[in-house]
């Protein structure tokens, strides 16, 4: 098992080039599922999630190639049985966003329920009740979604109790092939779900409103093919911003879109960082005290302060001049990043889902070990504030959503580098 080892102390300084957005690309390669064309995906990044998602769907009957390292071509021209068993599930959640379109397109499909994960139960109740509206029979077995359409998906006015980004997309894809109109009321805002609405109205369908929080859908007969790229990521955006913080640099972050960051902005301005938008695919992040001030952090659905940038924000506060309380809102379990980060000699207490992280002067090395993807990052931008050597182990969470990790923050200075067991 590979680990990381990190010399702190160094600030960043550079350029560093953002991939296309994780989340994003996982719904959009769901999407080829609906087409016997081809659905071709620029900007695209290579990731293990991205690549399981492709094992799925190759073993659901779809063509998938790769060129160049950015592009991606899916073609299901055919569909095998449909059929998502537990071990092609169980790893990644997303996987779970194939049972709509398998159903639009077959009419049925059994796809194993994808359990819970470290960061909370996570259920899926959002995701069926919303197919059930519908016109889809489902029933649970044995750990399976058994799913049938027989005469079609139907449009229907479905409003979420709660915001749901996963449960909002998977409507969508199901809702494209369905008969009429479907309308989601309190659907998420998330900008990932403007470029999934973008990638399927390119294959022919009528989305409108995504991005606000009612969109309404009409469904058509087939959809097309279509060559779309994939939005910048902007939880790898704001993980660049946020280590910048940590260590103190210079950095210019590109290939990115600022505008989807506002509330990290916000929360930087708050902390005494300078972040300085350039044209607008690009942001220079200048920090250059030694310390940033504290400052409080609530969690929230888009527009407000992303859950995947809590535990990256929570690694800053760590050093910061003050004390600060950081509460999510979104996911029950996701303070495990805590414990960890005071082995580094953070002062930390967690309490349900609230946590008073009083800044410590100086932060010190020591063997850590990830936990979930966006955790594994908090303890590596901490690793990089530290004093002394961090060894990050369990690193296999961080290869799920960042591409060259420690390339990129070796060339902005990092003293950084991947070990493997033998060597
Ligand atoms: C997506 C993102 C994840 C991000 C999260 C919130 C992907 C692949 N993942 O996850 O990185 O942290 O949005 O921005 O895009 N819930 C239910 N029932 C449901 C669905 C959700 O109770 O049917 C709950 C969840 O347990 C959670 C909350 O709703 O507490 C929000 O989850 P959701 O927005 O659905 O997150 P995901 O789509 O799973």
């Amino acid at each position: 098992m590979d680990r990381i080892l990190i010399n702190g102390g160094n600030p960043l300084t550079g350029t560093v080039r953002i991939n296309g957005a994780k989340n994003s690309a996982l719904k959009l390669m769901a999407a080829a599922l609906l087409t016997d064309e081809p659905l071709t995906l620029t900007n695209m990044p290579d990731l293990a999630d991205t690549r399981f998602m492709a094992h799925l769907l190759a073993h659901l009957g779809v063509a998938v190639t790769r060129k160049n390292g950015t592009q991606m071509t899916l073609h299901a021209k055919k569909l095998a049985e449909p059929f998502a068993p537990y071990d092609l599930v169980r790893k990644m959640r997303a996987t779970f966003n194939v049972l709509g379109p398998l159903l639009a397109r077959h009419g049925t499909a059994r796809v194993s329920l994808p359990g819970g994960c470290a960061i909370g139960a996570r259920p899926v109740d959002l995701h069926l009740k919303a197919l059930e509206a519908m016109g889809a029979q489902i029933d649970l077995v044995e750990g399976y979604a058994v799913a049938l359409a027989p005469t079609g998906l139907h449009g229907a006015h479905i409003s979420f109790p709660f915001v749901s980004v996963g449960a909002t997309e998977h409507a969508m894809l199901a809702a494209v092939l369905a008969q009429g109109e479907t309308v989601l009321d309190n659907a998420a805002r998330e900008p990932e779900i403007a470029d999934l609405a973008n990638c399927l109205n390119a294959m022919g369908t009528q989305i409108e409103g995504a991005g606000s929080a009612s969109i309404s859908i009409k469904g058509v007969g087939s959809l097309g093919g279509t060559e779309h790229r994939v939005m910048p990521d902007r939880i790898e955006a704001g993980t660049y911003a946020l280590a910048v913080a940590a260590t103190g640099g210079n950095v210019l972050i590109e290939n990115c879109d600022p505008a989807h960051l506002g509330a990290l902005w916000d929360r930087m301005r708050a902390i005494g960082v300078t972040t300085e938008p350039q044209g607008v695919d690009s942001v220079r992040i200048i920090q250059n005290g030694d310390r940033c001030s504290a400052a409080d952090l609530e969690t929230q659905a888009y527009p407000g302060f992303p859950t995947d940038l809590q535990a990256q924000f929570m690694a800053v506060m760590c050093r910061a001049n003050g004390a600060s309380i950081i509460r999510e809102t979104i996911f029950e379990n996701r303070f495990m990043h805590a414990p960890e980060l005071s082995r580094l000699g953070a002062d930390i207490t967690v309490h349900g889902r609230e946590a008073v992280v009083r800044g410590v002067p100086e932060l010190h090395g020591a063997p850590v070990m990830a936990t979930d993807l966006r955790a594994s990052v908090s303890l590596v931008i901490a690793g990089l504030a530290a004093q002394g050597q961090t060894e990050v182990n369990r690193i296999y969470h961080l290869d799920r959503g960042f591409e060259g990790l420690e390339r990129k923050l070796g060339a902005l200075g990092a003293n950084i580098k991947r070990v493997s067991e033998a060597g």
